[in-house]
């Protein structure tokens, strides 16, 4: 009978003791663990809704659009944002009114930007010497980036 009540008291000892010995592991991960968890799910949290995310807000074909324009080099040229560099920025571009080197004004509507994208070749913007390089797409390759293009704002 006696035997039985010990038990609780023999937990608490175990828990006061503050030394690192084996019996102790318990009671080290909650004091320490536990809050370094919290820390570290804080900082996750604050991150991934933070405004640096270049993907906030994107459906999934514009983050693989994005994905695309990243791995195929379009990014060194118009900006890991769209920003523009050496080519144009991207950032407002689709539906506002542009200049091409033959002095014309076009709309840059999804049609326009699929030709820029196949056919680098046949519409150039005016003030750009450097002549953007072609390279082959699958549609819907050349799509994902025309929604991705399409999602970025000024
Ligand atoms: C070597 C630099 C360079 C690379 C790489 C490049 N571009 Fe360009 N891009 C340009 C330049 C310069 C222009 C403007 C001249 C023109 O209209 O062709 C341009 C124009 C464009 C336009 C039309 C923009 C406008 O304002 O008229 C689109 C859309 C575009 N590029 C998409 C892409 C995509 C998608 C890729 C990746 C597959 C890419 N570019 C890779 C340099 C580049």
């Amino acid at each position: 009978m006696r035997a039985t009540v010990q038990f609780p008291k023999k937990q608490k000892s175990m828990c006061g003791n503050s030394t690192w010995v084996r019996d102790d592991y318990g009671c080290v991960a909650r004091s320490f663990l536990i809050p370094l968890l919290v820390a570290v799910s804080v900082a996750l949290v604050g991150c991934s809704s933070s405004t640096d995310d270049p993907t906030a807000g994107f459906s999934a074909q514009q983050i693989e659009g994005r994905e695309i324009a990243q791995s195929r080099g379009c990014h060194s040229c118009h900006g890991d944002r769209g920003q523009g560099g050496v080519g144009p920025a991207w950032q407002g571009l689709a539906g506002s009114v542009i200049e091409l080197d033959d002095g014309s004004e076009v709309v840059a509507d999804t049609e326009y930007l699929r030709r820029a994208i196949v056919d680098p070749a046949a519409d150039i913007r005016a003030g750009y010497n450097i002549k953007m390089p072609f390279a082959e797409f699958e549609a819907d390759e050349v799509n994902a980036m025309i929604t991705y293009i399409e999602g970025l704002q000024e």
